[in-house]
């Protein structure tokens, strides 16, 4: 270990994992789809940081709205007016899904946003309970963390989840409800949830939070006609319908939001990550014009010192001018194609690729021991990560980093990428694949 990887092992905390024994690259630079190590290395971000970095590293834009904004003002209280602030929000309602357009409170971070949204469903309705899919990640604050449907919660959940109620939601390669096709899956997922209102009492029920594209759990993609199907469901009983966009939004699904790009409305968003391309942190909730409205005539019911801090919401507009100008929003689109079909191969190459699956630039492996049980390489809710491990450290010597949960590995690039890079990391991938397949 260099000196500096003793301080930081010695000093720093590092999220979710046991502190014993971590090592890590020590990150100096980035530079479009690449960072470099303090020893030289240059390493392709296949996940754009924590499936953030949608506009790559370094862009000179932001980085000069960042400076610009601290030399100018770098902080006034939220209850002040700012300039960068009315803009970006102005900005994020004309490319949200609604017709009628949104206003947007702004976090610090997405589990920020996901605590604020149920207060505001709560506050809307009237109603206590919030339903929310196990397989999920909605962020690791005291209330996100027990919307979260995965091992991280068990962490958290002594802090209390009164009101929330889980369900399943689907998992095509994985039917939790014994499906064999997606119109099966689709009406059995639907079944279940309606069942699952049934017994809670829907009308007790404020909002329903969902990833429209499930992320950190594997990038599952729900079937044809869930979501909508969620929609009907929720406005029947007038549910709120909240869309968690922290990954999905951006661009990295081939539209701004996944909301458009599959075709479902809801009636609030969160966001995070992408805003910003994770330059600075910034997180936010967008309600659709006619919800917010309830809030002229009645206190707002949440707040933060850096609601709508001057620097984040600088980097946020730079961010979305970028995402415009260079025309990255639906560059998902054509990046799409690519990287299905380069995955693809993997997944018919490699015994230990159960499934490629993904859309847009947003896309991950699920590792197996055999095709034909489909048993995970690893086990969920296990110990560590296995031998995930060795694949992410022999895919470092390979020039390309990415992180996964479970046996689930992302491939999901800076917007900017090209096919030169991506062909790059497939190489690498086929290379830490065979040696990965080799050791078992
Ligand atoms: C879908 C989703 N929601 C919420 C969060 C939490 O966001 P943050 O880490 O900014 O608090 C994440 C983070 O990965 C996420 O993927």
């Amino acid at each position: 270990m260099t000196p500096i990887q003793e301080k930081h092992a010695r000093y720093v905390l590092t999220p979710w994992l046991p502190q014993a024994g971590l090592v890590a690259p020590v990150i100096c630079r980035g530079e479009g789809v690449h960072l470099f190590d303090t020893d030289g290395n240059r390493y392709l971000d296949w996940a754009s940081g924590l499936i953030a970095v949608n506009l790559g590293h370094a862009h000179p834009g932001v980085a000069k709205a960042i400076a610009d904004q601290a030399h100018t003002l770098a902080y006034a209280a939220p209850g002040f007016f700012n300039e960068k602030r009315a803009l970006l929000a102005e900005r994020l309602s004309e490319i949200s899904p609604w017709a009628e357009g949104c206003r947007t409170f702004f976090t610090t971070a997405g589990a920020e946003a996901n605590d604020d949204v149920v207060r505001l469903a709560r506050t809307l309705t009237g109603r206590s309970k919030v339903m929310a899919a196990y397989r999920s990640f909605h962020g690791g604050s005291g209330l996100s963390i027990t919307l979260t449907g995965e091992d991280r919660r068990w962490h958290g959940e002594h802090m209390g989840a009164a009101g929330v109620v889980r369900f399943f939601a689907p998992y095509p390669y994985r039917s939790p409800f014994h499906a064999t096709t997606p119109e099966e899956e689709t009406a059995r997922a639907m079944e279940h949830v309606e069942r699952v209102l049934l017994h809670e009492k829907a009308d007790t029920v404020a909002a329903l939070l969902i990833e429209p594209v499930v992320g950190s759990n594997g990038v599952i993609l729900y079937p044809d006609g869930y979501l909508a199907r969620l929609r009907q469901l929720t406005e029947r009983h007038g549910i709120l319908l909240v869309f968690d966009e922290v990954m999905t939004g951006f661009g990295r699904t081939g539209a701004a939001f996944a909301s458009q790009r599959l075709g479902v409305t809801p009636d609030l968003m969160t966001i995070a990550k992408g805003v910003t391309s994770a330059y600075i942190p910034l997180g936010g909730v967008m309600v659709k014009e006619s919800l917010a409205k309830a809030f002229d005539g009645r206190a707002f019911p949440c707040g933060h010192t850096y609601a709508g801090h001057p620097m984040a919401v600088a980097a946020g507009l730079a961010t979305l001018d970028a995402y415009r100008d260079e025309g990255l929003l639906d560059r998902g689109r054509a990046l799409e194609p690519i990287l299905r079909e380069g995955l693809g191969k993997l997944a018919a190459k490699h015994d230990i690729v159960g499934e490629a699956r993904g859309l847009g630039a947003f896309f991950a492996l699920e590792l197996v021991k055999d095709k034909a049980s489909r048993e995970p390489l690893v086990p969920w809710h296990g110990q560590g990560m296995g031998v995930m491990k060795d694949l992410y450290a022999n895919l470092r010597k390979r020039g390309v980093v990415t992180f996964g949960k479970f046996n689930v590995a992302m491939c999901a690039p800076p917007l900017t990428v090209s096919e030169a890079e991506i062909a790059f990391a497939i190489s690498a991938l086929d290379g830490a694949l065979g040696d990965l397949a080799k050791a078992l």
